[in-house]
């Protein structure tokens, strides 16, 4: 079950040995990940305790970036704390289990058409 948190909770998480950040209304807990992230400590540490889903999306976090921050993921915040969502998952963490009659044909359509040429060939010339 996923856990819930207040906004007041997180905001107490703000140092560098209990770290926690929001974004898009779900919580991390940053506090082993502040020594790795690629942007450096501080700016997590300055966001620690707060939501951070804008400096997030203005950073322009890469589609690993965004999978990475799923390893820190703690819980969500409480329905009626919960904010609009801007920093939407792109289609390539978002929809990668959906499938869909275009996507199969696009990537079946051509080796298909390749072998009904290859069997009309063959049987053209032997
Ligand atoms: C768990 C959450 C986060 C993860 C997993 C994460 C991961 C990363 C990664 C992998 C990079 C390298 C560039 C890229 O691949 O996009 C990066 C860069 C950066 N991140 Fe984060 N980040 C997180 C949260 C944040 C937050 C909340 C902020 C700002 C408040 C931030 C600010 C930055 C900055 C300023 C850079 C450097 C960008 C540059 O050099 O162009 N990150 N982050």
């Amino acid at each position: 079950m996923t856990q819930l948190f207040t906004r007041k909770e997180i905001e107490e998480r703000n140092h560098k040995d209990n770290a926690a950040i929001i974004i898009d209304n779900v919580v991390y807990d940053v506090t082993r990940f502040l020594e790795d992230h690629p942007g450096g400590v501080e700016v997590l540490l300055d966001n620690a305790g707060k939501d951070a889903s804008r400096c997030f999306r203005d950073v322009g976090h890469s589609e690993d970036a965004k999978l990475w921050r799923s390893e820190f993921k703690i819980g969500e915040v409480v329905k009626e704390e919960q904010w609009e969502i801007i920093c939407q998952e792109t289609e390539t963490t978002q929809g990668r289990d959906e499938l869909t009659l275009e996507g199969l044909l696009s990537v079946w359509l051509p080796p298909l058409a390749f072998a009904a040429v290859a069997v009309v060939a063959y049987i053209y010339l032997f």
